[in-house]
């Protein structure tokens, strides 16, 4: 679990996180969505410590990241993965060789240990074949599966995705989605996604966080986004005429 509390970035005079508190549970995979440039990248960096927050902490399983010194927090980062946009692979590297990075880094295992454990990662992902290919013979949803079989190399307790989907299409982004979905729930991760992606909010949204302009505008489950009567999640999630008829629809015909 990461408890976020009072939360606030700012870059010179322009304030990006305004008072962001919440919750990201455990075993869930929690969604943050809103519209570009609304602050989804600057909060996750502020949580993983790629950013320092302005003010406020935040706790994980109620150890707080902010108090802690320099060597605390690399212990910590240990307990993290991360997938970003771009699958950012080696590219130099083979496959099997991206998976084994984090391992050769930071664990005390042996290298036939770190092969298996690689392996282990790849097949979890549905790449067991791939171990010797290099990433740029790879299609981007396999980079993305390559990327997180990496992230969880280290069996992580806190898995950040920023927008694990850019780029595939809705049906690979669908076997993403399952992915990060069910290593969550097999591992109990505390799983944030920083997302566009309405397939994934309805999909695997567990725990949703709508930033607006860089506040918490509203929280709450999937099934609760039909029938929410905040404005600006409406505008946000029926963005298009057509969804906004589909839902008009489905509202008039509950009446
Ligand atoms: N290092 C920085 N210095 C100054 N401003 C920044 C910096 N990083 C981000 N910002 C600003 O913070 C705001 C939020 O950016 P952020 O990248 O978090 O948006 P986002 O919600 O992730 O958008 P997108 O959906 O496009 O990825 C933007 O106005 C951006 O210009
Ligand atoms: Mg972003």
């Amino acid at each position: 679990m990461i408890e976020v509390k009072n939360l606030c970035k700012s870059f010179g005079e322009k304030e990006v996180l305004k008072d962001i508190s919440t919750v990201f549970d455990s075993g869930k995979t929690n969604l943050i969505i809103g519209q570009s440039g609304s602050g989804k990248t600057v909060l996750v960096k502020n949580l993983v410590g790629l950013l320092e927050p302005t003010s406020g902490d935040v706790l994980y399983d109620g150890r707080n990241f902010m108090a802690m010194d320099k060597k605390e927090k690399i212990m910590l980062r240990r307990e993290m993965g991360m997938i970003f946009q771009s699958a950012a692979l080696f590219d130099s590297m083979t496959v099997l060789e991206n998976v084994m990075f984090p391992l050769d880094m930071f664990s005390n295992m042996n290298l036939r240990e770190r092969i298996q454990r690689a392996k282990t990662c790849l097949d979890r992902v549905n790449l067991k074949d791939a171990g010797s290919k290099f990433p740029g013979e790879l299609s981007g949803g396999m980079q993305k599966r390559v990327a997180i079989a990496r992230a969880i190399a280290l069996n992580p307790k806190y898995l950040f995705c920023d927008e694990p989907n850019s780029g595939l299409d809705p049906k690979t982004s669908l076997v993403i989605d399952e992915l990060l979905h069910s290593i969550t729930h097999e591992f109990n991760i505390t799983t944030i996604i920083n997302t566009h992606d309405m397939n994934s909010v309805m999909g695997i949204g567990e725990n949703i966080i709508f930033i607006y302009e860089g506040h918490k505008e509203w929280q709450g489950v999937s099934a609760d986004i039909m029938g929410s009567s905040n404005q600006k999640l409406t505008d946000f999630i029926f963005a298009s005429d057509l969804l906004k008829k589909m839902r008009n629809a489905v509202i008039n015909k509950e009446m």
